[in-house]
């Protein structure tokens, strides 16, 4: 008996790995977080599947459920939103079943930043412009931020920033960051990235507020930087005509020898 735990991707019941699907039909349990995973990937657990919602459950009612599972040798889906590296409570429940010794495994989802930049058709790490994506958060009731892990200290660093967990503070959000951005610097909001309801404003620091019309709601990114909406950046060295690499050696560099199958 195993639980695997299985990144659901942002929305679009498409947006799941096909391992992930694989899983979901071979598990006659499924225990999904129904807040954010949707209910369209339940189409894909056995007739007869003991199926549940773990939105309202405590910790200790869902590892009840896994415990339950596993006394009758059953193998459980455990679903959460987008990816499971990222705010998943994942951590919590592999160290519950750590101490009672139920095997796991897990297999990753399409995150929420991904799902938000192709929304945007964006690539997040344009050269010479940035080149680091911190994905990050503000402090909510559940969780306080550790020290140092602040917007000022990551806005120094002129990193792309997605920012979860924090449409409901976006005036805070935007204060912070405006003397390190600067106010003209690109902004984007993206709700409910992939689902049929996904809304985007693209603004800056300075307009945000005003685009975003006080809508606020709960499942939204930030993403803040220069590489939004860019035209101006460097190309990329790797597919420059004369740049030597191990698959296209041009033999200007002695490491890669034209002809020479490395
Ligand atoms: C509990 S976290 C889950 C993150 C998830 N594990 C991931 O990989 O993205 C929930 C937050 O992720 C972001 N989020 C999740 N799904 C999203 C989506 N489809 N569009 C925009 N933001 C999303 C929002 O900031 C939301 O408040």
């Amino acid at each position: 008996m195993t639980v695997h735990f299985i990144g659901a991707g942002p929305g679009a019941a498409d947006l799941i790995t096909l391992r992930g699907r694989d899983l979901i039909a071979a598990c006659p349990v499924c225990l999904y977080a129904g807040s954010l995973v949707p209910e369209e990937l339940l189409q894909h657990c056995p007739e007869g599947a003991h199926i549940v919602n773990t939105a309202s459950l405590s910790l200790d009612e869902i590892i009840a459920e896994i415990k339950a599972a596993h006394n009758a040798g059953k193998d459980v889906a455990r679903l959460h939103s987008g990816d499971l590296s990222v705010w998943s409570a994942m951590g919590e429940q592999l160290r519950r079943l750590r101490a009672e010794k139920i095997p796991y495994d897990v297999t990753p989802g399409v995150p929420s930043f991904a799902a938000a930049a192709a929304a945007l058709g964006a690539e997040l790490t344009l050269p010479g412009v940035a080149q680091s994506l911190v994905l990050t958060r503000t402090s909510g009731r559940a969780s306080a931020m550790p020290d140092g892990e602040t917007l000022e200290n990551f806005g120094k660093t002129g990193a792309t920033l997605a920012i979860h967990l924090s449409v409901h503070v976006l005036e805070d959000v935007i204060a912070r960051l405006i003397p390190h951005y600067g106010a003209d610097c690109p902004v984007a909001v993206i709700w409910r990235a992939t689902w049929p309801d996904q809304r985007i404003v693209k603004a800056t620091l300075e307009t945000l507020e005003e685009a975003t019309e006080g809508e606020r709601g709960r499942t939204a990114l930030i993403v803040v930087g220069r590489a939004i909406g860019a035209e101006e950046f460097d190309e990329s060295c790797l597919y420059a005509g004369d740049y030597d690499r191990r698959y296209r050696p041009v033999g200007t560099h002695p490491r890669f020898p034209e002809g020479q199958d490395t």
